[in-house]
């Protein structure tokens, strides 16, 4: 849709969109009417270089060809059925999923919040059924961010964050334990634990990757101890972090893991994969979803996970993301450059501050996104290429340049 068919200015549907809509985001001040590639483009005809991918979603760059092809055509054919028939992009999808990241039943969500519920449920059941009434604890990394359904929020390990104040009590079950300390998750197992969950990289809690000792002995960790190690790989997966999933970079697999985001090109969609065995948890009445599996997500995704993998993304994302790294390095007042792949984040020596970064950036046409008080964390799409990085590098030392 195109503002000037509305008959509207800028203005006065931003006006409009104020007046109706719940405030719930810090908005940049522009209209997005249109995206490709790398690059979006608002009503006044700006250009920006897009480091942020709708937060990790536009993997294969806004708008793919491939992507948008299979949506249009999977809309002729059927949009949205029930949960009870088969459809093709479903039982292709599920194939497809499972195969490329080696697990063996996947389930369908709509969102990342989602997935991680359906995880923490599937967790608890199976905790439930085989070991007693008790046991249905799980631990999971303080500065952790899992999402904003109540499960999801009390899996979140940021206590004293907004995302859990003023909804009264949390739902129980839930312990927080330190992020790449695997003795503080030793100490926080009890009787009743059941799992561990974690980020493999910590996206919203500032780009904090985990370590090589601290992912493979979560691993040893809960196979000693009969544990379900968990991961939530909504943001770190389909090709971000230079693997298609977030673990292989450290050559261990979970017993369940989550994603959303980059799986649908930028449809909703969200899933859960699990082994044959955990799965067993789920029957048919014990969960489920209306819209799971819809086949023109499915389309989108099955077309997403296919450009990902013919044009090498991953292996993309980890040159480049190495190559920004060091180049990131470079920037005044740099505290500390962290990430895998192109999940990147600066942290800046304060009194700099990361929203005033951001806004800098945005005003000169890059979009990035701050977390916390010094952080920018970016997420291209992964056909990035090196003129693009150095273009970012750019952009956003002229914006610190000019805090300075
Ligand atoms: C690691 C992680 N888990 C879960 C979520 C929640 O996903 P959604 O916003 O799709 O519900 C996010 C969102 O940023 C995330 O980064």
């Amino acid at each position: 849709m195109k503002l000037i068919d509305t008959g509207l200015t800028k203005e006065q549907l931003i006006e409009k969109a104020n007046k109706y809509l719940i405030d719930t985001a810090a908005r940049f001040d522009f209209i997005e009417e249109r995206a490709k590639g790398m690059y979006v483009y608002d009503t006044d005809g700006n250009e920006y270089l897009d480091f942020f991918a709708g937060i990790a979603v536009n993997n294969t760059g806004n708008c793919n060809e491939k992507v948008v092809a299979a949506i249009k055509e999977q809309c002729e054919d059927v949009m949205h059925t029930s949960v009870y028939p088969y459809t093709i992009p479903q039982a292709l999808l599920a194939e497809k999923v499972c195969e490329t990241i080696g697990m063996d039943k996947i389930f369908f969500q709509n969102s990342g919040a989602e997935a991680n519920e359906a995880m923490i449920k599937m967790a608890r059941k199976y905790g439930v059924e085989n070991f007693g009434p008790r046991k249905f604890g799980i631990i999971t990394a303080r500065q952790s961010f899992h999402g904003r359904t109540f499960g999801s929020m009390a899996a979140t390990g940021q206590p004293d964050n907004g995302c859990q104040i003023g909804f009264g009590d949390m739902t129980p079950g839930f312990k927080y334990a330190k992020f790449n300390d695997l003795e503080s998750f030793k100490e926080a197992i009890d009787e009743n634990t059941i799992a561990i969950m974690v980020e493999p990289v910590q996206g919203e809690g500032g780009v904090y990757p985990g370590t090589e000792e601290f992912i493979v002995g979560l691993r040893k960790l809960c196979d000693e101890k009969g544990l379900l190690l968990l991961f939530d790989e909504v943001q770190t997966g389909f090709g971000r972090t230079g693997e298609i999933m977030g673990y292989m970079n450290y050559g261990v697999k979970p017993d369940i893991v989550s994603m959303a985001k980059a799986l649908g090109g930028g449809l909703p969609i969200g899933a859960i994969c699990a082994t044959s065995e955990v799965a067993k948890a789920f029957t048919p009445g014990s969960h489920g979803c209306t819209f799971s599996g819809n086949p023109v997500v499915c389309a989108a995704a099955m077309a997403q996970i296919d450009e990902l993998i013919e044009n090498n993304l991953s292996e993309n994302a980890k040159e480049m993301g190495n190559y920004f790294m060091d180049k990131l390095a470079t920037l005044p007042n740099v505290k500390e450059v962290r990430g895998k792949g192109l999940l990147v984040g600066v942290e800046f020596n304060e009194p700099l501050s990361s929203a005033d970064i951001k806004h800098g950036c945005v005003d000169r046409g890059l979009l990035v996104t701050a977390v916390g008080k010094s952080i920018i964390r970016m997420l291209p799409p992964l056909i990035v290429t090196k003129e693009e990085c150095d273009k970012a590098y750019n952009i956003l030392k002229e914006a610190v340049e000019a805090l300075m």
